[in-house]
């Protein structure tokens, strides 16, 4: 009976202690301190939006305002932080969460009344980095959250064509370690992106939460322990596709397009690799045959036969 008091009491520490939040966020040498939600709400002002507990909000809070921001609409407090576009920002967990866990960052631009009195509403949300299942099967792989769990930390680079401007930053991490139970960990905070970028994303990066996520995408409706887990190499991460800075297309035409439009900054020519001037392949060294796929310059006239063949550092030999 003592032993079944004892462990429960460890088995709910261990429950609390593994939910977090972001604490400290870092660009550069620059600290910003964030939302603290055990102390006095009364007198902090934070680059982040106030939460009120490092609980994750669970699939019945995908439909509340609280899935956007971890709060109820609140507005900003007046700090703002600031970060040029291209640059990383690093964000620091105040205690260790459960792990598997996907990790996904999005942005929305303020309105030109900038971050403060603006609570996120609307399709305005894009997502700019997400990482989830990164080797071996879902239930028992290495998961992008391990690392936050083994070091609190995880570091985005922002677009480096994003246009200036106030912006809120959501990290989201969504823990995966009960069946059909996910676990979603968002926080929200402002900062001003400078620089001299001025691309934005197109309509079809956007996305509002709620609204984003549904209990039936495959990404949440989860079960880590189910047998399609123990198998499965890959995991659809929830949301939208990650923004990576391109230009958007064209504006929106009303009639389909024909044929499959191409964006701007796909058209970028992949680098030609040239074969290097002169064989570099160690003296006796292999330098050609049916299966070698190293150096073969060695045949000043061009030819490469079927027959293995040893080099002088120079030409045949
Ligand atoms: C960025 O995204 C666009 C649109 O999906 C894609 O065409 C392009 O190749 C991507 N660029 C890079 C560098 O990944």
């Amino acid at each position: 009976m003592k032993f079944s008091i004892v462990a429960t009491a460890t088995a709910i520490l261990s429950t609390s202690s593994a939910h977090g939040g972001v604490g400290v966020y870092t660009v550069g040498t620059t600290a910003y301190q964030g939302w603290q939600p055990y102390n006095s709400a009364s007198g902090q002002s934070s680059i982040q939006r106030q939460y009120a507990t490092f609980n994750p909000l669970l699939i019945a809070d995908l439909t509340t305002v609280n899935i956007r921001c971890n709060n109820a609409g609140d507005l900003g407090t007046g700090p703002i932080g600031a970060v040029s576009a291209g640059a990383t920002l690093k964000a620091k967990w105040t205690q260790w969460t459960h792990r598997p866990a996907a990790v996904m960052i999005y942005m929305a631009k303020c309105p030109s009344s900038g971050c403060n009195s603006w609570d996120g509403a609307g399709k305005v949300w894009f997502k700019i980095a997400h990482a989830g299942l990164i080797s071996g099967t879902q239930n028992a792989g290495k998961w992008a959250g391990d690392q936050i769990t083994d070091t609190l930390e995880w570091v985005v680079t922002l677009p480096a064509s994003l246009a200036a401007g106030d912006y809120l930053v959501r990290h989201e991490l969504l823990a995966l370690h009960q069946a059909n139970n996910p676990q979603f960990y968002p926080e929200c905070a402002q900062f001003t992106v400078t620089g001299s970028g001025t691309i934005s994303p197109d309509a079809t990066y956007l996305v509002s939460f709620p609204g984003a996520y549904s209990a039936s995408d495959p990404g949440i409706a989860f079960n880590i322990d189910s047998d399609a887990a123990k198998t499965a190499t890959t995991y659809p991460i929830p949301g939208p596709a990650v923004w990576n800075g391109s230009e958007s297309t064209a504006p929106t035409q009303p009639d389909p397009p024909a044929a499959p439009t191409t964006l701007a900054t796909s058209v970028v020519s992949a680098p030609t690799t040239a074969p290097p001037a002169t064989c570099s392949v160690k003296k006796y060294d292999q330098c050609g045959g049916k299966t070698y796929t190293g150096c073969a310059t060695f045949s000043l006239l061009g030819i490469v036969d079927d027959l293995p063949c040893l080099c002088n550092g120079i030409g045949r030999v």
